[in-house]
């Protein structure tokens, strides 16, 4: 590869403008670095001819991820910016506690977590807190090597180097050089591959969605300008009302890409969605007008996707703004049957019973449970129903239920792609691979009996050529011998 070593060759060009339309990335800092880091990666992949690189980096997920991983820096530690931990015990956490009760679980979410010290401080933070089980925290990273790693959950000395990385000691044990973190803690993290840069979040499937707190520090420096908007955007619907975005220090600022709250502190920003029914937080910029945006706020559950069968009703309307505040009033009070009602959870139609679910799921997840376990009730043959059913327990974790409600959903309509899906990652979590393996193939035959263009039923828009090379990377993985999750 000699003979190309220079940074104008088209093959480095080319390779670049890729990684730039996939992952939303920067032209390099350091060429030289970028350069050699192509070169091994494509080494790795056993090609020398950028022509077929290319080709592979369009057909093979795994190839474009390898990639990344050159062109970007796993960098990391226990409790790094520790101004950042203190803030959400002093700030959030007593703020979450008012808002939502005693009772609430607590969602966090790792946005680039690397090799995962990030979501195990968070998970330590909110056990120090005394959340025991009220906790739910995600770390998502596009570099499969890093999730390894923090599937793993072993660290060297490096890993402790902050300032306030002595508060992981007591859930460490030594193994002879290394660092391996106590089931205490890995039990309460989940993690999972996601590119920040693609539009398939926010999502009840992955978790990404009513969130209370991200971390998404030191990945958006990464990123061009258009994908920082977007991914604005997307961080702002990924949350829940009043839930808090923790940007990296030198990250660059985003309350200008979505009506984000801007909390100013000694030590930075803060960003947060605002709570429509409450005051502004003391310290916070109220956010600004917003500049003429796409539209934000993309639902935190699926949008109603066409019918299945078409219902033969027109379709109620939707929600009114008013029904929502009722709906909400309700749940302060602690009445869900009433919040279901008003959200429209309980109409005669079953296809604006679902858009009613989803409507109260955006409020409450655990409310939006039981009023679609009152409508599957009502309407038993209903297989959005089941589906939406399944997807709100399995973001509360709630697996073998998920797994109950998917498979009936599978036994109304057995062609439901992103059912059988669903059932792959229920299977892998609950510890079948040869059943997960078996739901991802059947997830990927069906997708490809579709021309690829066409929406996949209850997909929530996603395209079957891309459902169908989602499971297949998904079957793949699991397949794969040297991986770990
Ligand atoms: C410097 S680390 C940040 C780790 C941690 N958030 C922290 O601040 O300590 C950056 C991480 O972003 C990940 N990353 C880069 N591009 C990404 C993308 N498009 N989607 C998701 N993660 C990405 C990299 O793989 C890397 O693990």
């Amino acid at each position: 590869m000699d003979g190309n070593r220079s940074w104008r060759h088209p093959g480095y060009v080319a390779v670049l403008d890729l990684v730039a339309a996939r992952a939303g990335l920067l032209p390099p800092s350091c060429p030289p670095a970028a350069m050699d880091g192509i070169d091994r990666a494509m080494a790795r992949a056993g090609l020398a001819d950028f022509d077929a690189y290319l080709a592979r980096l369009v057909q093979d997920a795994a190839a474009l991820d390898d990639l990344l991983v050159e062109l970007t820096i796993g960098e990391t530690y226990f409790f790094r910016t520790p101004e950042h931990f203190d803030f959400v015990r002093h700030e959030v956490l007593g703020d979450l506690a008012r808002r939502r009760g005693p009772e609430h679980v607590v969602r966090m979410w790792s946005a680039g977590c690397a090799s995962g010290e990030e979501p195990y401080s968070l998970a330590v933070l909110l056990l120090e807190e005394g959340y025991g089980h009220r906790m739910e925290v995600r770390g998502t990273d596009i570099s499969r090597a890093a999730l390894a790693r923090s599937h793993l959950a072993s660290y060297g000395e490096w890993s402790l180097r902050g300032p306030q990385a002595d508060r992981m000691r007591p859930f460490l044990n030594l193994e002879g050089k290394r660092y391996v973190l106590m089931p205490e803690v890995r039990e309460r993290v989940r993690f999972g591959y996601l590119n920040l840069a693609e539009d398939t979040w926010p999502s009840a499937l992955s978790g990404i969605w009513g969130l209370d707190v991200i971390f998404c520090r030191n990945v958006l420096i990464y990123f061009n300008r258009p994908t920082i908007e977007a991914v604005a955007r997307r961080l702002h619907a990924s949350l829940a009302e009043g839930g808090y975005l923790i940007p990296g220090p030198s990250d660059p600022p985003l309350y200008e890409h979505a009506p984000f709250e801007s909390i100013l502190t000694d030590w930075g920003v803060v960003y947060r969605r605002p709570v429509t029914s409450d005051a502004p937080h003391p310290r916070s910029r109220p956010a600004l007008t917003p500049p003429p945006l796409p539209p934000v706020t993309p639902p935190r559950l699926p949008r109603p996707a066409p019918p299945l069968p078409a219902p033969p009703v027109p379709p109620a309307p939707a929600a009114s703004s008013e029904d929502l505040d009722g709906a909400r009033q309700a749940l302060t009070r602690g009445d869900w049957l009433e919040a279901a009602r008003r959200a429209g959870a309980l109409q005669e139609d079953p296809a604006a019973a679902a858009r009613g679910v989803r409507a109260l799921a955006n409020l409450d997840a655990q409310a939006a449970v039981r009023a679609c376990a009152e409508a599957t009730t009502r309407h038993p043959l209903a297989v959005e129903l089941r589906y939406l059913e399944a997807l709100l327990l399995m973001g509360l974790g709630r697996l073998p239920e998920a797994e109950r409600a998917t498979r009936q959903a599978l036994y109304l309509e057995p062609s439901l792609a992103v059912a059988q899906l669903m059932m792959g990652h229920l299977l892998r979590r609950q510890g079948d691979p040869v059943g997960a393996a078996r739901a991802f193939r059947t997830a990927e035959s069906l997708c490809a009996t579709l021309p690829s263009d066409t929406p996949v039923p209850l997909a929530d828009g996603d395209r079957a050529g891309r459902l169908a090379e989602v499971a297949r990377a998904e079957r793949l993985r699991l397949e794969a011998p040297e991986e770990t999750h």
